[in-house]
C-alpha cells in the first residue's frame, strides 16, 4: 500500500486551486437519478470516492462519460445519464466503502418507486445511524423493511407524495435524502430542522437547474413543491471548503502565506474566525482567500457542531496545529462520538493532547518530531499530513487511501507550493 512521505519544516508559499467540494459532489451525483435526461456535473473533484460514485450508479444503468476539456485545475466535468433504471439496489460492497452511497435511497424511491439499500454498519468516526434517513422517506409515504442487512423502501402506489419531516438532529444527509426525494414527491413537503451546510444550498441549486421548486434554501425550513418529472441541467460543483480550510492549516503550522485560489469565503466564516483567532491573517482576493502565518500561534477554544458553526470536518486539522500553539486549547467534538482517532497518532509525533469523552486538551508543545503514523480516517488522515509539514524529519503516513478519498491531488499541491512531499510505492 501507498506511503506519503514528508520531510517536515519547509514555510510553504504560493498559490493552491481549491478543487469542487467532496461532499457536495456525492449528493449533485445521485441527482442523475431523478431525471431521463442528462445531468453534466463540472468540477467534479478527481477523488476515489467520486469514481466509486459513479460506479454504484453505472450499476444502477446509469451512464458516465467524462465530458473533456476542461483544464487540470478546474476538474472534470461528467455527464450522467439515467434515461432507464436497470436496478435499484446498493450493495453492500458499495456501501460498506462509501457510506455516501445511502444518497441513492431518496432519489431511488421517488424515480423508480423502490430502493434496496445495504446498512453501512459502524465506521470509523461513530455509530453513525441512518434512522433520519428512514424516517424522512416514510414522511414522504415510503415503506420501509428491513431484512438481512438490507433496508427495502417502497413508494405507495401512485408515488411519494409531499410530507412534513422535523429532523430532531441536524443531518446533513439526511436533510440531502429528502430534499432529492421531495422534489419528485406529490405535492408539497416542509423539511424543519433541515441542515444549513453549503453543500445543501448547492444541492439545492442544482435540484432548481433540474426544474425543483424549492423555498427557503439555507435555512432551518425548507418548502419543496414536488413536481412529476425533472429535467436535465448542466451544474458546477461548490469549492471544497473544507479542502480549503486544511491548506488554510498548512500555511498556519507552517509560518507560511499561501493563496486558496476559488475559496469561497462566504462558506467558510467560522473557519476564518478560528484562523484569526489563532493568530493568522486571512484576506479575501479576487476569487479566493490569502492565509499568512508567522509561525506563531494562539490557543483556541473551538466547539463543532451543526453549519454556521465550526465544522466537525476540520477538527482533526485544527488539533495538529493547535499541538504547536502557545498555550492550551480546549476541543469539543459534538458532531461524531469517535472522532479523536488522530490523537494517538499525533502523541507519536510529540504531541501533547489529552481527552475526555467529548473534550480534548491540546497544550502546545515547541516542535513535532516525524514518525510512521496511520489514521482511519480522512481528515485524521490529514492531520497528520499537517503534523508532518511542520515536524522535524521524515513522518510517514500509511493508508494513504483515506486521503485519496478526500484530497485530489494532495502531493501535488503541497509541492507546488514548497512541501517535500512524496507518495511512495510499496515494493
Ligand atoms: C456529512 C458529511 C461529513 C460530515 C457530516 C457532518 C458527506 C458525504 N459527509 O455526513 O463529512 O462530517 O456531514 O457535517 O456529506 N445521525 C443520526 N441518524 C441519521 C443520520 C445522522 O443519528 O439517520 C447523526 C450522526 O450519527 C451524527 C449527526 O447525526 O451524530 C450528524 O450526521 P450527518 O450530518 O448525517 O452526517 P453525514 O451526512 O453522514
Amino acid at each position: 500500500m501507498d506511503r506519503i512521505v514528508i520531510r517536515g519544516g519547509r514555510r510553504l508559499s504560493g498559490r493552491i486551486p481549491i478543487s469542487g467540494a467532496k461532499n457536495a459532489a456525492l449528493t449533485l451525483l445521485p441527482c442523475a437519478l431523478l431525471t431521463d435526461q442528462p445531468l453534466t456535473l463540472r468540477n467534479l473533484p478527481r477523488l476515489a470516492d467520486v469514481d466509486g460514485f459513479g460506479h454504484l450508479l453505472n450499476g444502477m444503468g446509469v451512464s458516465t462519460a467524462i465530458a473533456g476539456g476542461s483544464p487540470a485545475e478546474f476538474g472534470r466535468a461528467m455527464t450522467l445519464t439515467a434515461d432507464r433504471i436497470t436496478s435499484t439496489t446498493a450493495p453492500y460492497d458499495m456501501v460498506r466503502k462509501m457510506r455516501a452511497s445511502i444518497l441513492v435511497l431518496g432519489p431511488l424511491i421517488a424515480r423508480a418507486g423502490e430502493a434496496t439499500v445495504s446498512l453501512p454498519g459502524g465506521c470509523a468516526i461513530g455509530n453513525r445511524p441512518i434512522d433520519l434517513h428512514l424516517k424522512a422517506m416514510e414522511a414522504l409515504g415510503a415503506r420501509i423493511e428491513i431484512a438481512s442487512g438490507y433496508v427495502r423502501a417502497i413508494a405507495p402506489d401512485g408515488g411519494l407524495r409531499g410530507g412534513r419531516i422535523a429532523f430532531p438532529v441536524v443531518s446533513v444527509g439526511a436533510t440531502e435524502n429528502a430534499l432529492m426525494a421531495a422534489s419528485l414527491a406529490n405535492g408539497e413537503s416542509v423539511i424543519d430542522n433541515a441542515a444549513r451546510e453549503p453543500e445543501i444550498v448547492d444541492l439545492c441549486e442544482c435540484l432548481m437547474a433540474m426544474g425543483a421548486e424549492i423555498e427557503g434554501i439555507g435555512g432551518e425550513r425548507i418548502v419543496v413543491h414536488g413536481k412529476p418529472s425533472l429535467h436535465g441541467a448542466d451544474y458546477a460543483v461548490m469549492p471544497d471548503r473544507i479542502e480549503a480550510g486544511s491548506y488554510a492549516c498548512a500555511a498556519a503550522i507552517t509560518g507560511g502565506s499561501l493563496e486558496l485560489a476559488g475559496a469561497r469565503a462566504d462558506d467558510m466564516a467560522a473557519i476564518i474566525d478560528a484562523l484569526g483567532e489563532a493568530g493568522l491573517v486571512v484576506e479575501a482576493m479576487d476569487g479566493g482567500l490569502r492565509v499568512t502565518g508567522d509561525g506563531r500561534l494562539k490557543p483556541l477554544t473551538l466547539s463543532t457542531a451543526p453549519f454556521p458553526a465550526f465544522p466537525t470536518d476540520m477538527q482533526a486539522q485544527f488539533m495538529a496545529m493547535l499541538a504547536l500553539a502557545d498555550g492550551a486549547s480546549v476541543l469539543t467534538e459534538t458532531i461524531f462520538e469517535n472522532r479523536y482517532m488522530h490523537v494517538p497518532e499525533l502523541a507519536r509525533m510529540g504531541a501533547d493532547v489529552q481527552t475526555r469523552g467529548r473534550v480534548a486538551v491540546v497544550r502546545g508543545v515547541a516542535g513535532l518530531t516525524g514518525a510512521e503514523v496511520m489514521a482511519t480516517d480522512l481528515r485524521a488522515s490529514m492531520s497528520l499530513v499537517l503534523a508532518g509539514l511542520a515536524a522535524e524529519g521524515e513522518t510517514r503516513v500509511h493508508r494513504v487511501y483515506h486521503l485519496d478519498r478526500g484530497y485530489e491531488r494532495l502531493e501535488e499541491k503541497l509541492s507546488a507550493v514548497g512541501a517535500d512531499i512524496e507518495r511512495e510505492a510499496d515494493g
